[in-house]
């Protein structure tokens, strides 16, 4: 096990959580790689696509959907964690793409020169979880081969689900729950292994990393209330998973306020109250690798497309 990755999260156990949230963000990431499409298509090479990446894959529900939208290439789902590559295998078998999606385990960032070359590199919340997220996009863009699209799902904005005054607690917890976060997510950050401070400035790190950026765009994530019982397992899940990471940085009574709405039989919490929604930002940043580059195209000749 290289001494790289995450060591605090198992996310083999956050598995339906992902899962869950992949789905439920499908309609926003299929107009991303619609404007993905577009992207390539400036350079006629949306159609001629034919190995794409999808690094920190989870549990592959993103992998299938690139693979819908990408018919002519092989996609390859890239992450670290034995069981959700397997849950990726079997979803693609489901879903009727297995023939076309590869899995490859793959720890950031020792293993990214073993990813081989590819025509689109896309990552979801995956970079940061590397302790040096420059060197991480320096290695995703070296996959990309001439004209090849890189794009990394960062930032964006904290989910919304419930309404200001929720009648348990204080007025207010989402925003002190987001606050809470961003202090566990420095905590995180800063004790990866080679954590390194960085400017958060994503379309700048891809120029850094030698490509052009090419436009970072939001993409609006809504389900509104009534919510149906997958959305609403969701909420579950992610309360849960909140207690669980910070729970101990929140005061009593917020965490008391938490705990009720993630009970199972509240009958105010997620599980069954009426005014419980979901909104979200998916942010998607964006940057091509030239037509052209003599120093690519050599390492590109070097590169095994696996
Ligand atoms: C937050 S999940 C994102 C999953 C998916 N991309 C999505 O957006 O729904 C992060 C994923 O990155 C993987 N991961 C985290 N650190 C990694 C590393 N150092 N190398 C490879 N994969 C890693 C985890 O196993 C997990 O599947």
């Amino acid at each position: 096990m290289s001494a790289h990755h995450d060591h605090d999260i198992d996310w083999g156990a956050m598995l339906a959580h992902l899962e869950l949230k992949a789905e439920m963000h499908a309609p926003a990431l299929d107009a991303a790689a619609d404007w993905m499409r577009g992207l390539l298509d400036a350079d006629g090479r949306a159609d001629s696509v034919d190995r794409v990446l999808d690094v920190g894959s989870g549990p592959g529900a993103i992998t299938c959907l690139l693979a819908r939208r990408f018919p002519g290439a092989r996609v390859v789902a890239v992450d670290q964690s034995e069981p959700l590559l397997e849950h990726a295998r079997s979803r693609a078998e489901e879903q009727g793409v297995g023939d076309r999606v590869d899995v490859l385990r793959a720890d950031l960032p020792d293993d990214l020169d073993a990813l081989g070359a590819a025509d689109v590199v896309w990552s979801s919340q995956t970079v940061h979880h590397v302790g040096d997220q420059q060197a991480a996009l320096d290695g995703l863009a070296a996959a990309l081969r001439p004209a090849g699209l890189l794009a990394v799902v960062e930032g964006g904005l904290p989910a919304r689900y419930l309404p200001r005054d929720i009648g348990v607690g204080r007025p207010g917890l989402q925003a002190r729950l987001d606050a809470a976060w961003e202090d566990r997510f420095s905590t995180m950050r800063a004790e990866l292994p080679g954590s390194v401070a960085q400017v958060e400035d994503w379309p700048a790190m891809l120029a850094r990393a030698g490509l052009v950026p090419t436009g970072s765009r939001t993409f609006l994530v809504e389900h509104t209330a009534p919510l149906d019982a997958r959305v609403r397992e969701f909420l579950r899940l992610h309360l849960e998973h909140a207690l669980d990471t910070f729970g101990d940085a929140l005061d009593a009574g917020d965490r008391a306020a938490v705990e009720r709405l993630a009970d199972p039989d509240a009958p105010d919490g997620v599980l069954w109250r009426p005014d419980a929604f979901y909104l979200a930002a998916v942010t998607v940043h964006t940057a091509r690798m030239c037509a052209s580059d003599p120093g690519r195209g050599e390492a590109e000749a070097q590169r095994t497309t696996a």
